[in-house]
């Protein structure tokens, strides 16, 4: 998921909001047919999406279809894989071998209409019930397909039965921090990107910074938004700053200049392999000029 930094949801029957997203400087829109859209709206929403698709935007097109243990399921990717989607995104995932299912799904469809087999990417949410973030080490089976592991707090406390997932101070109980760190980890062993959850309370922008930076320090590459106002903050906190390429690039000098050492020291620090391979991801992700 190169280049990928925030990922607007919009409900998949709103063609006024899906006008806004696509219009916005969010890098992926996530056509959502799951929890924001009500089951009798659900037809109309396919086909809106899959004029969406089909009509083409510069930006990646992600459809959030419904859980693979619903009926849903099935008439969701039988609308929108033909209008090719950048991926699927799965929700309530409980493991690699529901991945390894919507891939079955998406192979046939693919054949059948006339597409490389494989292209379609999948996108799972990995932490939404007890079951799935217990399966956080199953996903390195299914490198192939997956794109990205997101997490999320509500659908997990719902599961749980939790009355919320914060803490009185506001940050995440354990159990979700818990969630967090094995979607961080399960993303890893995958080679997938590690997405940081959506921040609910849209209106607070000093808060949602909080925790995109939280996100990127701790090494997620992206952060699922519901908002538009929200995109700007996630962007800038996920492409790295000037100071940060610049140091990036004296370190990849030092192991790979023409006086390249193994082990070295840069302003007081010791330099080795980690710190090149840090350096090496910032460049990156750094802005094409
Ligand atoms: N994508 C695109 N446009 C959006 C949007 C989104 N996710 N959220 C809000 N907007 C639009 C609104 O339609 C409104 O445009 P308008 O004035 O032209 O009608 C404008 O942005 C301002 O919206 P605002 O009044 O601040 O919010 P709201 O009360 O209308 O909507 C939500 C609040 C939460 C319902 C809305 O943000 C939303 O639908 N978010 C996505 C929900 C979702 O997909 N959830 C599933 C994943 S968790
Ligand atoms: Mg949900």
């Amino acid at each position: 998921m190169e280049n990928v930094r925030s990922l607007l949801f919009v409900p998949g029957d709103s063609d006024r909001k899906i006008a806004k997203a696509l219009a916005s400087s969010a890098d992926a829109v996530i056509l959502d047919l799951e929890d924001s859209v009500l089951p009798a709206q659900r037809p109309a929403a396919r086909e809106l999406c899959r004029s969406v698709l089909q009509s083409g935007s510069g930006k990646k097109l992600v459809v959030r279809i419904n859980p693979l243990d619903t009926p849903d399921a099935l008439a969701d990717l039988a609308a929108v894989v033909r209008g090719r989607p950048y991926a699927i995104m799965l929700p309530k995932c409980r493991s690699a071998q529901d991945v390894r299912v919507v891939g079955y799904h998406l192979s046939a469809l693919e054949a059948r209409d006339g597409m490389t087999v494989g292209a379609t990417k999948v996108l799972s949410i990995a932490t939404e019930t007890a079951e799935s973030v217990l399966a956080a080490g199953s996903y390195a089976a299914e490198a192939s397909r997956l794109a990205g592991l997101l997490w999320g707090a509500e659908d997990l406390a719902a599961d749980i039965g939790a009355r919320s997932s914060r803490q009185l101070d506001g940050r995440y109980a354990a159990a979700y921090r818990l969630a967090r760190e094995l979607c961080l980890l399960a993303a890893t062993t995958a080679r997938a990107a590690p997405i940081d959850a959506v921040y609910t309370d849209f209106r607070n922008q000093a808060g949602l910074k909080l925790e995109a930076e939280a996100a990127a320090r701790d090494g997620f590459t992206a952060k699922a938004a519901i908002h538009p106002d929200q995109v700007a903050v996630i962007n800038e906190v996920f492409t790295p700053t000037s100071d940060e390429i610049a140091h990036a690039r004296r370190i990849v000098e030092v192991f790979e200049g023409a006086a390249a050492t193994g082990v070295a020291a840069l302003d007081g620090k010791m330099l080795a392999r980690p710190e090149l391979l840090i350096a090496k991801r910032t460049l990156s992700r750094a802005p094409q000029p």
